[in-house]
């Protein structure tokens, strides 16, 4: 309930009174109090508080004093009036130590009794960073506490903690200095006037929302914060914060809240409307994995040093849903980034639309049925709330709101603004000039109660962990490369909607990210795929089925050579674990290279093949090729032609010995198949199979051919991981040269050789 408050004196201390907040938006914020309230029975003091002796910050705290100015309404001379005397209650106070805050209670105590007045409450705004709040709100609860009868009110920003553990510790030590209807933990969003008018709209427009706002009828809700600017100033905050923890846990999720809880009965109850939200956050899914994409923007500020580095994570889309029968399986989105096309903040919630439009498609009941809460800036440029005019008309019941009937020619989220009924306030107001006002209304419902924010840190903190393995996606930034962000929904998954990323070949040898353009291209006059690894590897099983399928289609077989090595195994896991449909039985698996050692052995090819891939799928036994490195209980020797029996096999089964698809890798020494730098292959001649020495053990190895590769329909190349990045950037330079570079020589004669790199390979 809001307190009904005594008239009274009120002191008012800006801790961190000189600071960049407090400067920008908190005095003019309290001069905009003190106009109000300069009538209305109150008296003021105003403190700017802070670390230097006050001969140094006195002189600051007057510049930004100066600066503060009055709304439009106020006539100048008023203003002038109005502003002297505000500088005159103002002081600065160097607020260090214990006995600094014990100095300042003395000092209201004394202003009081020498002129008779009766104390309304004392509000300190904690404008300062976090690891500082504890102390403060310690040395204010042991000397600045008002008589009784008067209210003491304490104002934080955020960051409040940085996951669910720190937030409550956070908490605890706060919650021993002071009572929880004593802090006001500010989350400026809920001070937007749009922000604040979600319940109040929900309410007016119950009758029409009402039979509409369920699942049945929403097809998605999305809430976007798209920002320009990037964190260059703000490194040290984004290392340790991301944008999940910076806007998405708080910001955009008490929007999400306000727009899905069960509308309050008495909306100024600041109990009933948190219940109501805290019943969403125990209706929220938790957040798996899947239902988030993250980006960095490393290009132009080049601090990506590490991609999981928080400071990296500048772009995130996550799709939340809630467990509740009226919104089951509504996809809610909260996006956030920085360095986009363009700054825009909003809430949009899209309805489906049932009706299919044979002729007349800029008919309005053909358009998309819509509800947009449109914080401020973008196309719009000012803050409104937007329906769709083939939904309803908003009744305006509200006079500080008022409707928009001159459309200007701009278009809102796919449709012209003359296709909405437009509500706008009538005067705009900075959150925080609306924040100040409700916190000296003690209006709690605009603040973040401690169960509020620990609900939301206990949603958010399980994705942030399991995040912390994610790879996020490269993204240069600006508007050029927006579509690299465009998400989609795949069930209750949110992925990128380019699954990977193809990267210009010009860039192959900066090292450093910056100003590498992300679009179609060539490595080495090859087409090049490149990603993060995991993406990579989805991609690259995708393309395996795709062809398999193509093949079979075509000429009822698959004929698919693969690798030994490492690099592949992921592959391998991936088809056996997400490739159902793969055709396996059409599928006929052969070796590209194999060590001369028993099929038994673990440092054989076959042998990790099968243990990885081939005892998972319903591949037939006959269908299943290992190079014959044993024969005659002896292993690889010449005369035993073992390379020949192989050829022939080929030959027999596979049509014109053309593979439809060889796996390759390469090694660090350039070395693809079996075929390593020294390697005479001219003298194979146009034999398909041949045995090969390695210069690392076992040195033995049986492999095909350039003649054999060469001749496949499509040939791809995997390089994964940071190990290759010096190897790639050397083959970027050098001419072909099959001798000495043995990769140089896949040249497919007739098919296709694809490059699959990530981005540790390519970026190093
Ligand atoms: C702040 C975040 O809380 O909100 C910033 O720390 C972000 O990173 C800002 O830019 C967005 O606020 P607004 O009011 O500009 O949308």
């Amino acid at each position: 309930m809001i307190e009904v408050q005594r008239p009274g004196h009120v002191s008012v201390v800006i801790v961190g009174g000189t600071g960049d907040l407090a400067k920008k938006y908190l005095w003019q914020g309290f001069f905009q109090l003190y106009i109000n309230q300069v009538s209305s029975g109150n008296t003021f003091s105003f403190y700017g508080g802070g670390l230097s002796p006050a001969d140094k910050a006195t002189p600051l705290l007057f510049e930004i004093l100066k600066a503060v100015s009055c709304s439009k309404d106020v006539s100048q001379e008023r203003c002038a009036l109005l502003k002297d005397q505000f500088l005159r209650l103002s002081q600065y106070r160097q607020l260090k130590t214990l006995e600094d805050y014990q100095d300042l209670a003395e000092h209201i105590k004394k202003q009081l009794q020498q002129e008779g007045m009766t104390e309304a409450g004392r509000l300190f705004y904690l404008s300062v960073p976090a690891f500082a709040y504890a102390d403060i709100a310690d040395k204010i609860n042991n000397s600045c506490r008002p008589a009784s009868g008067a209210w003491l009110r304490v104002v934080l920003e955020k960051p409040f903690g940085h996951d669910f553990r720190s937030a409550q510790v956070l908490a605890s030590q706060l919650g021993s200095s002071l009572k929880d209807e004593e802090m006001y933990r500010i989350d400026h969003y809920l001070g937007k006037q749009v922000v604040t008018k979600i319940l109040p709209f929900r309410i007016e427009n119950k009758r029409f929302l009402d039979p509409i706002w369920n699942k049945q009828h929403i097809e998605r809700v999305e809430i976007v914060l798209k920002e320009t600017l990037d964190v260059k100033g703000r490194i040290p905050f984004y290392d340790q914060y991301g944008v999940i923890r910076d806007v998405l846990q708080n910001h955009l999720t008490e929007v999400m809240t306000l727009l899905t809880m069960r509308l309050p009965v008495n909306l100024s109850s600041s109990e009933e409307v948190l219940q109501n939200k805290l019943h969403i956050f125990s209706s929220l899914l938790p957040l798996e994995k899947n239902q988030a994409v993250i980006g960095p923007v490393p290009s132009h500020t080049n601090i990506c040093s590490s991609a999981n580095k928080q400071s990296c994570l500048c772009v995130s889309a996550v799709l939340a849903h809630i467990d509740q029968a009226q919104y089951e399986d509504v996809p809610i989105l909260l996006i956030s980034g920085k360095m986009l096309d363009e700054r825009v903040g909003y809430a949009r919630i899209l309805f489906k639309n049932d009706i299919f439009c044979l002729q007349n498609h800029n008919s309005i009941h053909c358009k998309p049925k819509q509800i947009v809460f449109y914080f401020g800036h973008g196309s719009l440029q000012y803050p409104a709330i937007l329906v769709s005019k083939n939904l309803f008309k908003p009744v305006l019941t509200d006079s500080e709101w008022k409707e928009v009937t001159e459309h200007t020619d701009v278009s809102v989220l796919g449709l012209s603004l003359s296709d909405y009924y437009v509500q706008t306030p009538t005067e705009q107001r900075e959150a925080y000039t609306e924040l100040i006002s409700h916190i000296f209304a003690g209006r709690k419902n605009s603040f973040i109660s401690t169960e509020n924010l620990l609900a939301s840190w206990g949603l958010w903190t399980p994705l942030l962990s399991t995040l912390s393995s994610s790879f996020p996606r490269i993204y240069p930034g600006g508007a050029d490369n927006g579509d690299l962000l465009d998400v989609r929904l795949k069930g209750k998954d949110i992925r990128f909607n380019s699954e990977v990323v193809i990267i210009s070949p010009d860039q192959m040898g900066s090292t450093s990210a910056g100003g590498f353009q992300v679009m179609q291209g060539k490595f080495r006059s090859a087409d090049m795929v490149s990603a993060w690894a995991e993406e990579l590897v989805e991609r690259l099983a995708a393309d395996i089925e795709e062809l398999a399928e193509a093949a079979v289609r075509e000429s009822g077989v698959f004929h698919l050579a693969l690798s030994g090595g490492s690099s592949p195994l992921a592959l391998f896991h991936r088809l056996a674990l997400h490739h159902f449909s793969f055709p396996w039985r059409n599928t006929h698996v052969w070796m590209v290279d194999e060590r001369c050692v028993p099929l038994t052995e673990l440092e054989s090819n076959f042998y990790t093949l099968h243990n990885h891939l081939l005892q998972h799928v319903r591949i037939p036994y006959y269908n299943i090729h290992p190079m014959p490195v044993q024969l005659n209980h002896r292993l690889c020797v010449e005369e035993d032609g073992g390379a020949q029996l192989y050829e022939t096999e080929i030959s027999k089964w596979v049509n014109g010995s053309s593979f439809h698809f060889v796996l390759l890798g390469v090694g660090y020494d350039s070395h693809t198949a079996s075929l390593f730098p020294g390697t005479k292959v001219k003298e194979f001649g146009e034999s398909l199979v041949a045995l090969t020495e390695s210069p690392v053990k076992p040195h033995q190895r049986m492999s095909l051919t350039f003649s054999a590769i060469n001749r496949a329909q499509r040939v791809a190349l995997l390089v994964m991981g940071k190990g290759k990045h010096e190897l790639i950037t050397q083959l970027s330079r050098v001419k072909d040269d099959p001798e000495k570079w043995p990769v140089t020589g896949v040249k497919p004669t007739n098919g296709r050789l694809v490059w699959y790199m990530d981005y540790d390979a390519l970026l190093g």
